[in-house]
């Protein structure tokens, strides 16, 4: 038996330190992400978000610091690495195959096969009735699973990239700009789906540039500047205002903030 996990973070990033180069990305990330909460990390074009993301995630090695996943110190080699924890991201720019059904898509890399030996072929049946039944209970207005993607909206693209992420991500589930490119209606939409995700006991860790939509969803934000993360607070004790004041520097920063290298902002 698993003592004591309930209260242990699913993550825990202390100290993260990368850089590109001559460019410091991060200079000293921390964040913690409860199971069960909606953690915001909130910033500037340029700050490092997707940056601390790709790290954790694998997708790029860190210099210093420490990641804690489950309590215990990991340092991921890849995203196959992180999707075989349970962890999956939604990314900024979405991973989904346009010419591929949304079944397809939904089992991409994850191919179930039936048969032995060279006789092994794909289980179609098998991962169009799972896609239907694992999107099914995530999402409000379901595409059909044999559609191609292509042909669906930006909301349902998105809820199937993020639907995805969620069906498979156990754990934590980690979103860049998940609803940048989305109208009010497909926005909410997903945010419905991060409540319902959030009522499933999963972490989540959603970069967002939408203040209303943080102090929506959030549980505690935190603001990363200039490679650092600066302060975190729980949303309901922190106005729009401080966030932003925060954001940009204008409530006098911190010390490390102002330590951090001088580098301008960089617009992705
Ligand atoms: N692969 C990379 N190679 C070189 N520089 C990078 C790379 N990725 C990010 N950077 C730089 O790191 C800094 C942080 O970028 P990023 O993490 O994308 O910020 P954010 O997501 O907060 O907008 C920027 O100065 C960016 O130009
Ligand atoms: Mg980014």
């Amino acid at each position: 038996m698993q003592a004591d996990t309930s209260n242990t973070p699913v993550l825990e990033v202390r100290g993260l330190t990368k850089s590109f180069g001559a460019v410091q990305a991060l200079s000293g990330a921390d964040l913690v992400c409860p199971r069960g909460e909606v953690t915001a990390l909130v910033g500037d074009n340029g700050a490092g978000k997707s940056t601390l993301i790709r790290c954790i995630t694998g997708v790029h090695p860190f210099d210093e610091g420490e990641i804690h996943f489950n309590g215990e110190p990991i340092r991921l080699a890849s995203p196959t690495e992180a999707r075989a924890r349970g962890i999956e991201t939604v990314y900024q720019d979405l991973a989904l195959i346009e010419d591929l059904t949304v079944w397809q898509n939904m089992f991409l890399n994850r191919e179930i096969k039936r048969g032995f030996g060279p006789f092994r072929l794909l289980d179609r049946r098998r991962m169009i009735a799972d896609s239907q039944t694992r999107l099914k209970r995530l999402l409000v207005n379901m595409p059909p699973v044999r559609a191609r993607v292509r042909r669906l909206s930006g909301g349902q693209r998105q809820s199937i990239a993020i639907g995805r992420a969620a069906s498979w991500g156990s754990t934590l589930v980690i979103m860049d700009e998940p609803t940048a490119a989305l109208g009010v209606r497909e926005r909410e939409s997903v945010e419905q789906l991060i409540g319902r995700l959030r009522s499933d006991n999963i972490a989540q860790l959603i970069i967002s540039h939408d203040l209303e939509q943080v102090m929506r969803v959030a549980d505690t934000v935190w603001i990363m500047r200039r490679g650092a993360t600066i302060a975190h607070w729980r949303v309901a004790d922190v106005s729009r205002e401080r966030i932003v004041a925060a954001i940009t520097g204008a409530d006098g920063g911190d010390a490390r903030a102002s330590a951090a290298n001088d580098r301008a902002t960089v617009v992705e």
